[in-house]
């Protein structure tokens, strides 16, 4: 037998010895001066004075906390208010929010599964994705990453009568883009159902309304989009959107909606806040556009379609090298390596986010590819 305590420590050592010890180190937390192109406040509009202000105003009139689940007492008018801010941004019929965006995957996600449905998931997307389909019951078959044939072959080769295609619209990592369009119509044809996680698509895909807005599916029956309230809409939360009667299921059956406590007051009013503020400002969403044709450029990579720019380094060592050098030039970039790398290439991963330095931006997308690569002096 082994303890516990024996365990953790033998785990620990193995994390160091392998150099994937992650960190919760407050320092990291971008200062006045720093360049931060690692976080995913992609409209600068977390320390917004309005959206702070909103907040305000709500934990003035509702308190600092929802004090219970949704379908208790934990629903105030700033939540209701926020979907139909959210419904209103995106173009879709009906919204309900979660207290994150891993709440609201893992929600959508185990209450359409069921042992006689197929869950056809893309192979690189995000954990709490993946979580939904493990706790689903669902059977499960992952396919090849934005693969349409593949993607095709599974839909027509199943045995279950239903299916459920997950796909993201801007994946996290790569920071690239599925074809929505043919994917939706391949659904169409096989009588699937496709949800779409656009935590990185809203308020920088069309216009901020998000890729699935862009594409023409806002209204389509068979698509519901996932969304976060965290990375553009600069607050704290998450939601399913589509149509009523799949609100109307969730309400009665998402688990992590029902037994959850509803969403922060404070969250909820300034995430709305958020929405009204990207259908306003649409140069905020264009100017992310812009830096990450500047950052792509700079690092010499193909530029990607959403805000996130991946450098492909070397090794996991290059990569990280490069990170803390650049962190100790006050900048900071992601540092992606496997295991949490979909394509098993190690990279860092800088951010387009409205309002920073264009100039010192662009120096830094320089450095980043100078120095993920081996010949480079570290
Ligand atoms: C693609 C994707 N989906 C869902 C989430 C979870 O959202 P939240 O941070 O609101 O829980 C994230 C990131 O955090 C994400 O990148």
């Amino acid at each position: 037998m082994v303890s516990m305590h024996d365990w953790l420590t033998a785990a620990e050592r193995d994390r160091r010895a392998a150099g994937l010890v992650r960190r919760t180190d407050d320092r990291r937390h971008p200062g006045p001066s720093t360049l931060d192109l690692a976080s995913n406040d992609y409209l600068s509009l977390s320390s917004d004075p309005r959206l702070r202000a909103a907040a305000a105003r709500a934990v003035e009139r509702y308190g600092a906390g929802a004090g219970a689940s949704r379908v208790v007492t934990g629903t105030t008018p700033c939540h209701t208010e926020l979907e139909h801010a959210l419904s209103e941004l995106t173009g879709q019929p009906a919204a309900l929010v979660f207290s994150s965006g891993y709440t609201a995957n893992i929600g959508v996600v185990t209450a359409l599964g069921s042992p006689d449905t197929l869950l056809i998931t893309d192979a690189h997307i995000h954990a709490s994705l993946i979580d939904g389909a493990r706790l689903s019951r669902s059977p499960v078959a992952i396919c090849a990453h934005s693969d349409l044939d593949a993607l095709a072959r599974l839909l027509r080769d199943r045995t279950q009568e239903r299916a459920i295609v997950v796909v993201e619209s801007i994946y996290s990592v790569l920071g690239d883009a599925p074809d929505l369009r043919r994917t939706a119509d391949l659904c169409a044809k096989h009588d699937a159902f496709l949800v779409v996680d656009e935590a990185h698509g809203i308020g920088v895909a069309g216009n901020g309304r998000g890729a699935v807005h862009a594409a023409g599916l806002a209204a389509a029956p068979h698509v519901a989009v996932t969304a976060t309230l965290s990375k553009s809409l600069g607050s704290q939360g998450g939601a399913v959107l589509g149509s009523p009667l799949l609100r109307e299921h969730l309400v009665n059956t998402a688990r992590t909606f029902i037994f959850d406590t509803g969403l922060a007051p404070a969250a909820a009013a300034s995430a709305a806040e958020a929405c009204r503020i990207v259908t306003a400002e649409p140069d905020r969403v264009a100017e992310v556009h812009r830096l990450a044709a500047a950052i792509a450029e700079a690092a010499g990579v193909p530029v990607a379609p959403g805000a996130v720019q991946s450098i492909p380094a070397d090794s996991p060592e290059q990569a990280v090298a490069a990170a803390n050098r650049l962190s100790e030039q006050d900048i900071l970039v992601g540092c992606f390596r496997p295991p949490s790398v979909p394509d098993g290439v190690s990279r860092l991963r800088l951010v387009a986010r409205a309002g920073v330095d264009r100039s010192r931006a662009v120096h830094a997308a320089h450095l980043a590819a100078e120095w993920s690569r081996a010949a480079s002096t570290v």
